[in-house]
């Protein structure tokens, strides 16, 4: 089932009595698991344990991660994001036409990797394009088994390279974020550097789809709202907000998915243990108790309680880095796209089968 409402969706998300292990589904079936574990073993490997230490446990993937997300570890990252978003958009300057999906994608995967101080990927920064991309979509549950294989090919590949950077690291500590996790996970009784490239794939996984999509969906915003795009211009101070507003208006996250481990009431119907529970996140931002005039975009809009960086205990760890990119990434539009510039909707396609992102896939944007 699905649910859309905003007190739902929020209390779901942190549910005692909700998982987000697949482990809890009904229709979960040993033999075929085991079956999937030996055809994806990465794939089902991060799905199944997902790094969970308990049902009440702090993940260990939060343990390992989250002192190198904290608001003032980001800050240090605001010039390096500043150079990434200004070389990578550098383009827009002199095109007269561009797919804005394709020219933003490289921004979040090249953040994440000079984050990480992987210089491992950056080199190889095509295979970590494609690869982040196909393994997100490999998490999906609709996807057909071929999307799994390729997602569990994408997750060999960048494996392979956390794998390498981690060896290096340990061999020769520096001061980047994979040796801070390793010096975190040593710390730790039982975790492994098995669980530290697992966590840190998850972690790539999660930063850059959601990062391009939001981006992406934020011009496709502004451009239909050409006297907020000038509101902004004219008043930068405006810009943090309106990342959250463009996260509401276009809210890249269809569903975050959960699955009920008893049977749980809810407005007088019964979720049955073991069922699939989708939580709308763009339904949570449009409902009309809490954010008022949901179909009015409005960057000055209080949006107090938003959801789309999720709630509760699996609050989204990226958020400051994600708010500093589209922040960012914004500011340079802001700058260099032209009152001018048009959006034609007819062009606009989309990639129908991701159940969790609304994949934008092309935005074709006329220029000059
Ligand atoms: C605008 C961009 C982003 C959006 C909209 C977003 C949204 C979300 C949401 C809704 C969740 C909660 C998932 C759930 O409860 O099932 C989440 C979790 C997470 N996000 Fe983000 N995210 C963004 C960017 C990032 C970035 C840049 C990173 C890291 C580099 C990141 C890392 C994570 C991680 C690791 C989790 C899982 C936390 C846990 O399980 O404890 N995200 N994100």
């Amino acid at each position: 089932m699905a649910v859309h409402g905003y007190e739902a969706v929020r209390s779901f998300c942190d549910h005692p009595q909700m998982s987000r292990n697949p482990l809890h589904a009904a229709t979960y079936d040993a033999d075929r698991a085991a079956e999937r574990l030996e055809r994806w073993p990465l794939l089902e490997g991060s799905l199944t344990s997902g790094l969970e230490r308990g049902e009440e446990g702090l993940s260990l993937m939060r343990e390992l991660l989250a002192p190198d997300f904290r608001p003032a570890m980001i800050r240090k990252m605001a010039a390096t994001v500043q150079d990434v978003v200004a070389k990578v958009l550098a383009l827009i300057q002199f095109e007269r036409e561009l797919d804005l999906v394709r020219l933003v994608r490289e921004v979040p995967l090249i953040v994440i990797t000079k984050l990480l101080g992987l210089d491992e990927a950056t080199e190889d920064s095509e295979l970590f394009l494609n690869a982040a991309p196909d393994y997100f979509r490999g998490i999906n549950p609709i996807v057909p088994d071929d999307a799994r294989d390729r997602a569990e090919l994408a997750a060999r590949r960048m494996t392979g390279v956390l794998e390498r950077a981690v060896e290096n690291r340990r061999a020769r500590p520096r001061t980047d974020m994979v040796s801070q996790v390793l010096e975190i996970a040593d710390g730790i009784d039982d975790a492994t550097t098995e669980d530290v490239i697992r966590a840190l794939v998850i972690l790539v996984a999660a930063g850059t789809d959601t990062t391009r999509l939001t981006s992406s969906l934020a011009v496709k915003t502004l451009l239909n709202h050409p006297e907020e795009f000038e509101r902004l211009r004219a008043d930068r101070s405006l810009v943090k907000n309106a990342v959250m507003e463009l996260l509401r208006y276009e809210s890249p996250t269809k569903f975050l998915v959960r699955i009920a481990m008893d049977d749980v009431e809810w407005e007088g119907q019964t979720i049955r243990k073991g069922s699939l529970v989708l939580l709308s996140i763009f339904g949570a931002g449009w409902d009309p108790r809490v954010f008022a005039e949901p179909e009015r975009f409005d960057v000055r809009r209080d949006l107090k309680g938003s959801l789309s960086f999720g709630f509760g205990s699996g609050y989204c760890l990226g958020v400051h880095l994600a708010r500093l990119q589209v922040g960012e990434i914004l500011g340079f539009y802001l700058d260099h796209l032209p009152s001018t510039a048009t959006l034609d909707p007819s062009r606009i396609t989309w990639d129908p089968m991701n159940l969790m992102l609304r994949e934008v896939t092309s935005l074709p944007v006329r220029i000059r």
